[in-house]
Protein backbone atom coordinates (compact mmCIF):
# COMPACT_ATOMS: atom_id res chain seq x y z
CA UNK A 1 0.00 0.00 0.00
CA UNK A 2 1.89 3.30 -1.01
CA UNK A 3 1.36 5.99 1.57
CA UNK A 4 -0.64 9.26 0.47
CA UNK A 5 -3.01 6.84 -2.29
CA UNK A 6 -7.05 8.10 -1.76
CA UNK A 7 -8.96 5.81 0.85
CA UNK A 8 -11.68 4.44 0.17
CA UNK A 9 -13.91 2.75 2.44
CA UNK A 10 -15.90 0.08 1.48
CA UNK A 11 -18.60 0.10 4.08
CA UNK A 12 -20.07 -3.67 4.96
CA UNK A 13 -19.16 -6.43 7.06
CA UNK A 14 -20.00 -9.18 4.78
CA UNK A 15 -16.62 -11.05 3.54
CA UNK A 16 -18.83 -11.80 0.07
CA UNK A 17 -19.17 -8.63 -0.79
CA UNK A 18 -15.72 -7.47 0.50
CA UNK A 19 -14.16 -9.97 -1.64
CA UNK A 20 -16.19 -9.20 -4.68
CA UNK A 21 -15.09 -4.81 -4.03
CA UNK A 22 -11.75 -5.92 -3.91
CA UNK A 23 -11.96 -8.13 -7.25
CA UNK A 24 -14.61 -5.63 -9.39
CA UNK A 25 -12.16 -1.86 -8.02
CA UNK A 26 -8.84 -4.00 -8.57
CA UNK A 27 -5.90 -2.13 -10.55
CA UNK A 28 -7.62 1.10 -9.52
CA UNK A 29 -5.48 3.82 -7.71
CA UNK A 30 -7.24 3.36 -4.47
CA UNK A 31 -6.53 2.01 -1.05
CA UNK A 32 -9.38 -0.02 -0.49
CA UNK A 33 -10.09 0.00 3.83
CA UNK A 34 -12.82 -2.54 5.36
CA UNK A 35 -14.41 -1.30 8.77
CA UNK A 36 -12.61 -3.82 10.88
CA UNK A 37 -9.29 -1.74 9.51
CA UNK A 38 -10.11 1.35 10.81
CA UNK A 39 -9.57 2.00 15.12
CA UNK A 40 -11.67 2.75 16.18
CA UNK A 41 -13.87 0.36 14.07
CA UNK A 42 -16.90 2.16 13.28
CA UNK A 43 -20.50 0.54 14.29
CA UNK A 44 -22.36 -1.36 11.42
CA UNK A 45 -25.43 1.07 10.56
CA UNK A 46 -29.02 -0.23 10.91
CA UNK A 47 -30.73 -1.12 7.55
CA UNK A 48 -34.33 -0.77 8.01
CA UNK A 49 -35.46 1.26 5.34
CA UNK A 50 -37.99 0.16 2.62
CA UNK A 51 -36.12 0.47 -0.27
CA UNK A 52 -32.17 -0.58 -1.46
CA UNK A 53 -31.51 3.08 -2.50
CA UNK A 54 -32.61 4.11 1.14
CA UNK A 55 -30.53 1.84 2.72
CA UNK A 56 -27.95 2.07 0.63
CA UNK A 57 -27.38 5.85 1.30
CA UNK A 58 -27.81 5.16 4.94
CA UNK A 59 -25.31 2.88 5.65
CA UNK A 60 -22.50 5.13 3.11
CA UNK A 61 -23.55 8.21 4.97
CA UNK A 62 -22.90 6.37 8.77
CA UNK A 63 -19.63 5.02 7.42
CA UNK A 64 -18.50 8.06 5.79
CA UNK A 65 -18.98 10.02 9.06
CA UNK A 66 -17.67 7.80 11.51
CA UNK A 67 -14.30 7.32 9.43
CA UNK A 68 -14.00 10.67 7.94
CA UNK A 69 -13.48 8.96 4.90
CA UNK A 70 -15.04 8.57 0.97
CA UNK A 71 -17.54 5.39 1.70
CA UNK A 72 -19.22 2.79 -0.80
CA UNK A 73 -22.14 0.74 0.73
CA UNK A 74 -23.91 -1.53 -1.14
CA UNK A 75 -27.77 -2.74 -0.62
CA UNK A 76 -28.56 -5.53 -2.16
CA UNK A 77 -30.88 -8.87 -2.64
CA UNK A 78 -32.73 -11.40 -4.49
CA UNK A 79 -36.02 -10.39 -5.78
CA UNK A 80 -38.53 -14.02 -6.41
CA UNK A 81 -42.04 -12.95 -8.51
CA UNK A 82 -43.66 -15.61 -6.64
CA UNK A 83 -43.01 -14.43 -3.34
CA UNK A 84 -43.86 -10.95 -4.50
CA UNK A 85 -40.00 -9.58 -4.45
CA UNK A 86 -38.94 -10.90 -1.04
CA UNK A 87 -36.71 -11.61 0.46
CA UNK A 88 -36.00 -7.93 -1.37
CA UNK A 89 -34.64 -5.95 1.10
CA UNK A 90 -34.43 -8.29 4.17
CA UNK A 91 -32.72 -11.17 2.05
CA UNK A 92 -29.88 -11.63 5.01
CA UNK A 93 -32.39 -11.93 7.89
CA UNK A 94 -36.28 -12.85 5.79
CA UNK A 95 -35.92 -17.14 6.81
CA UNK A 96 -33.72 -15.19 10.40
CA UNK A 97 -30.92 -13.98 12.14
CA UNK A 98 -28.60 -16.87 12.52
CA UNK A 99 -28.94 -19.15 9.57
CA UNK A 100 -26.69 -20.21 7.52
CA UNK A 101 -26.57 -19.32 3.64
CA UNK A 102 -27.16 -23.45 2.74
CA UNK A 103 -30.05 -23.40 5.29
CA UNK A 104 -31.75 -20.10 3.84
CA UNK A 105 -31.02 -21.55 0.08
CA UNK A 106 -32.96 -24.48 1.47
CA UNK A 107 -35.80 -22.93 3.05
CA UNK A 108 -36.30 -20.76 -0.19
CA UNK A 109 -36.63 -23.73 -2.61
CA UNK A 110 -39.17 -25.34 0.32
CA UNK A 111 -41.03 -22.36 0.04
CA UNK A 112 -41.14 -22.34 -3.89
CA UNK A 113 -41.89 -26.02 -4.35
CA UNK A 114 -44.25 -26.89 -6.83
CA UNK A 115 -44.48 -23.45 -7.83
CA UNK A 116 -43.88 -23.16 -11.80
CA UNK A 117 -43.27 -19.24 -12.36
CA UNK A 118 -40.06 -19.16 -10.56
CA UNK A 119 -38.46 -15.81 -12.08
CA UNK A 120 -36.50 -13.78 -9.84
CA UNK A 121 -33.89 -10.91 -9.65
CA UNK A 122 -30.95 -10.06 -7.90
CA UNK A 123 -30.74 -6.22 -7.51
CA UNK A 124 -27.73 -4.22 -5.82
CA UNK A 125 -27.56 -0.17 -5.44
CA UNK A 126 -24.02 1.31 -4.63
CA UNK A 127 -23.95 4.66 -2.83
CA UNK A 128 -20.77 6.43 -2.97
CA UNK A 129 -20.49 9.22 -0.12
CA UNK A 130 -18.51 12.21 1.29
CA UNK A 131 -17.97 12.62 5.05
CA UNK A 132 -20.01 15.91 4.37
CA UNK A 133 -23.55 13.40 3.53
CA UNK A 134 -22.87 13.86 -0.51
CA UNK A 135 -23.85 10.53 -2.19
CA UNK A 136 -24.13 9.15 -5.79
CA UNK A 137 -25.88 6.19 -6.88
CA UNK A 138 -25.06 2.73 -8.80
CA UNK A 139 -27.34 -0.06 -9.44
CA UNK A 140 -27.17 -3.16 -11.67
CA UNK A 141 -30.15 -6.16 -11.28
CA UNK A 142 -29.94 -9.26 -13.27
CA UNK A 143 -32.98 -11.72 -14.43
CA UNK A 144 -33.23 -15.57 -13.56
CA UNK A 145 -34.78 -17.93 -11.98
CA UNK A 146 -34.58 -19.98 -8.87
CA UNK A 147 -33.11 -23.46 -9.38
CA UNK A 148 -34.89 -26.81 -7.93
CA UNK A 149 -31.66 -27.67 -6.15
CA UNK A 150 -28.63 -25.73 -5.34
CA UNK A 151 -25.60 -26.44 -7.77
CA UNK A 152 -22.17 -24.99 -7.37
CA UNK A 153 -19.61 -23.63 -4.84
CA UNK A 154 -18.19 -20.28 -6.20
CA UNK A 155 -19.94 -16.73 -4.89
CA UNK A 156 -22.03 -16.58 -1.96
CA UNK A 157 -25.58 -16.05 -0.36
CA UNK A 158 -27.80 -17.37 -2.70
CA UNK A 159 -25.50 -17.80 -5.42
CA UNK A 160 -26.16 -21.79 -5.75
CA UNK A 161 -29.65 -21.34 -6.26
CA UNK A 162 -29.88 -18.46 -8.75
CA UNK A 163 -30.14 -19.73 -12.23
CA UNK A 164 -29.07 -16.66 -14.93
CA UNK A 165 -31.26 -15.94 -17.88
CA UNK A 166 -30.17 -17.12 -20.92
CA UNK A 167 -27.32 -18.68 -19.70
CA UNK A 168 -28.67 -21.81 -17.40
CA UNK A 169 -25.57 -21.85 -14.88
CA UNK A 170 -26.14 -20.68 -11.30
CA UNK A 171 -24.32 -17.60 -10.30
CA UNK A 172 -22.75 -20.10 -8.02
CA UNK A 173 -20.98 -21.84 -10.92
CA UNK A 174 -19.18 -18.96 -12.39
CA UNK A 175 -16.04 -18.00 -11.67
CA UNK A 176 -16.05 -14.89 -10.30
CA UNK A 177 -14.66 -13.18 -13.52
CA UNK A 178 -17.92 -14.27 -15.51
CA UNK A 179 -20.14 -13.13 -12.07
CA UNK A 180 -18.84 -9.74 -12.20
CA UNK A 181 -19.44 -9.34 -16.05
CA UNK A 182 -23.10 -10.60 -15.80
CA UNK A 183 -24.13 -9.94 -11.80
CA UNK A 184 -26.34 -6.94 -10.10
CA UNK A 185 -23.03 -5.95 -8.13
CA UNK A 186 -20.96 -6.28 -11.07
CA UNK A 187 -22.64 -4.26 -13.19
CA UNK A 188 -23.31 -1.86 -10.67
CA UNK A 189 -19.38 -1.77 -9.79
CA UNK A 190 -18.92 -1.36 -13.18
CA UNK A 191 -20.41 2.10 -13.47
CA UNK A 192 -18.87 3.33 -10.10
CA UNK A 193 -15.59 1.78 -11.05
CA UNK A 194 -15.53 4.23 -14.28
CA UNK A 195 -16.40 7.08 -12.04
CA UNK A 196 -13.85 6.25 -9.20
CA UNK A 197 -11.25 5.97 -12.65
CA UNK A 198 -12.36 9.26 -13.68
CA UNK A 199 -10.84 11.03 -10.91
CA UNK A 200 -12.58 10.84 -6.66
P1 LIG B 1 -27.38 -6.73 2.77
O1 LIG B 1 -27.26 -5.92 1.50
O2 LIG B 1 -26.18 -6.63 3.63
O3 LIG B 1 -28.68 -6.51 3.42
O4 LIG B 1 -27.40 -8.27 2.41
C1 LIG B 1 -27.68 -8.69 1.15
C2 LIG B 1 -28.04 -10.16 1.20
O5 LIG B 1 -28.60 -10.46 -0.09
C3 LIG B 1 -26.84 -11.06 1.35
O6 LIG B 1 -26.59 -11.41 2.68
C4 LIG B 1 -27.26 -12.26 0.51
O7 LIG B 1 -28.13 -13.08 1.25
C5 LIG B 1 -28.06 -11.62 -0.61
N1 LIG B 1 -27.18 -11.29 -1.74
C6 LIG B 1 -26.78 -10.05 -2.14
N2 LIG B 1 -25.96 -10.12 -3.18
C7 LIG B 1 -25.80 -11.42 -3.43
C8 LIG B 1 -25.01 -12.11 -4.40
O8 LIG B 1 -24.25 -11.55 -5.21
N3 LIG B 1 -25.14 -13.44 -4.37
C9 LIG B 1 -25.94 -14.11 -3.49
N4 LIG B 1 -26.65 -13.52 -2.55
C10 LIG B 1 -26.58 -12.16 -2.53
Amino acid sequence: MTEGRHRLLVGSANPGKLREYREILSGLDLELVTPTDLDPVPPEPAEDAASFAENAIAKARAYAAASGLQTIADDSGLEVFALRGAPGVRSRRYFGEDVSPEERNARLLALLEGVQDRSARFVCVIALATPDGHVELFDGEVHGEIAEAPRGDGGFGYDPVFVIAGDGRTMAELTAEEKHRVSHRGLAGAKLRARLAGGV
